[in-house]
């Protein structure tokens, strides 16, 4: 694992952004895993920022994103589908035919996340996957429990969950109960993983989810396991790291 400290969340996006262009000039045609949250909106400004100066494309790139509210359209402006095209699909030169989120309206949970599992399987799986940190360590919305869930699947958000989102909603009741997202083991198989943090409110969590037991009930943790991992923080969120 490649542990990388930055000065500040701009230091953050920059250094995490590199990670990506990088993954995408070498490899243009690639599948990238996408994530949501406020922490990696600086990166795909960042992403933006490349490409409108012609030195990244994303023409050939195939997105996934790792999970989506179940119950809300892709119009509704907390779904992660709205958050991914205002952040980035809208900016840059990606094909739309290409970038994929769980269907959060399909209201056949079982189907949706049959459906998202084999797509990501017919793309010849994840290339580069992109991961925000949950406060109890959740990835995606792969939340603390007693086994590590394998496929794309639907969960019932925890109170911690709902409660940190629903500063983005009017209230706490109008975060929805439940959510798509793609499993552990699809998080796993894929070939590098990315992950950013940043700010005080995160140094526990990072450090029990790269320093400490690797268990479900810090879904993170297992990704002290994968061949491939670069983790980017800043000071803050490293602070408890020695
Ligand atoms: C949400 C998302 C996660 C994200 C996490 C952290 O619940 N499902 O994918 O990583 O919260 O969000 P933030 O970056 O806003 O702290």
């Amino acid at each position: 694992m490649k542990f990388i400290v930055t000065e500040n969340y701009e230091a953050m996006s920059r250094t995490a952004a590199r990670v990506i262009s990088g993954y995408v000039s070498s490899h243009p045609d690639c599948v990238l895993g996408l994530a949501t949250g406020s922490t990696p909106i600086g990166l795909y400004r960042c992403l933006v920022e490349d490409c409108e100066a012609g030195a990244l494309s994303f023409k050939d790139v195939t997105s996934f994103n790792l999970d989506e509210y179940r119950g809300l359209d892709p119009q509704h402006d907390q779904s992660y589908r709205y958050f991914m095209e205002h952040n980035l699909f809208s900016h840059v030169d990606i094909d739309p035919a290409r970038t994929h989120v769980p269907d959060g309206a399909c209201p056949d949970a079982d189907a949706a996340c049959a459906a998202y599992e084999q797509a990501i399987a017919e793309a010849g799986g994840l290339g580069l996957q992109l991961l925000g940190l949950g406060h109890n360590g959740h990835i995606g919305f792969n939340e603390p429990a007693p086994e590590f869930p394998k496929e794309t699947h639907c969960v019932a958000l925890t109170e911690s969950t709902i409660n940190a989102n629903s500063r983005l909603f009017d209230s706490a009741d109008d975060v929805p109960r439940e959510a798509y997202t793609m499993g552990i083991g699809t998080i796993m198989a894929a070939k590098e993983i990315l992950v950013v943090a940043n700010g005080a409110d995160k140094a526990d969590i990072v450090r029990r989810a790269f320093f400490g037991p690797v268990t479900p009930e810090v879904p993170a943790s297992i990704l002290q396991f994968h061949p491939n991992v670069t983790v980017v923080v800043d000071k803050e969120a490293a602070a408890l790291c020695q």
